[in-house]
């Protein structure tokens, strides 16, 4: 797919439909790999800010794309998109984006938080929504890339069993698999968190959660 770093490669393998919307488009670039690699029909860009709306406008000249300046999913119509993608904004602005309009919220999802996934997480619990799939993506910075789908009927299997908090702050899916990336991944944070001289209430809860979860996988004594 063109022009798309391995954060976004990550983002469009998860995306397959008809009608797609990318909130806070910026470049443009997803959608235009979207559509040029003929996973989605038509896209909809939503932009909150002029200059990126016009960067985005550039791109996707030419192709099944409306680009919208709007906040968030004021920009979109209900029922208007089979699936949309928020990529690149910490996990409160997420769900902010997401809370505002709910009834205009597509049932297939693909959110990338930059920070606090947890967030996120917490919000599809109450929403709805079952996580499907969940990718790490390690480069110079660390991403979760999250795939969700409406689904009402039951509470959301993938927490079933597992140490809730561990699993908010660090990925049910992600640690059902136990990938020796994520493995190592842990492990720094661990090390890190230990070595702070201070400790927030925030760093020490994580600490507390991640030292419980890596003793039960047999990594700390
Ligand atoms: C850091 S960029 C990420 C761009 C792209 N999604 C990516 O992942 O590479 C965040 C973009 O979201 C836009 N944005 C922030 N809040 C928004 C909102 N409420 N509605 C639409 N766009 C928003 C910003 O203008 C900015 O272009």
């Amino acid at each position: 797919m063109p022009k798309l770093d391995d954060r976004l490669k990550a983002v469009a393998v998860q995306i397959r439909s008809r009608v797609h919307a990318d909130i806070g488009s910026d470049h443009g670039h997803l959608l235009k790999a979207l559509l040029t690699s003929g996973r989605i029909e038509r896209g909809i860009a939503i932009e909150v800010n002029q200059r990126p709306c016009e960067n985005s406008r550039s791109t996707l000249v030419g192709l099944a794309a409306d680009v919208r300046l709007a906040d968030g999913l004021a920009g979109l119509s209900p029922g208007e998109a089979d699936s949309l993608s928020i990529c690149g904004m910490g996990g409160e602005l997420i769900t902010r984006i997401l809370e505002t309009h709910p009834e205009r919220v597509p049932p297939d999802l693909v959110l990338q938080p930059n920070r606090r996934p947890d967030a996120v997480r917490r919000w599809a619990l109450q929403a709805g929504f079952h996580l499907v799939d969940e990718q790490l993506v390690v480069g110079r910075l660390r991403y979760v890339v999250m795939r969700y789908r409406l689904d009402r009927s039951s509470a959301d299997p993938a927490y079933d069993a597992m140490d809730h908090e561990a699993a908010l702050l660090f990925g049910p899916l992600l640690i059902q698999r136990w990938e020796s990336q994520l493995q190592g991944v842990l492990l720094d944070e661990y090390q890190y968190l230990k070595e702070l001289q201070q400790r927030t209430e925030q760093s020490q809860h994580r600490l507390n959660v991640l030292a419980k979860l890596l003793r039960l996988k047999g990594l700390l004594d």
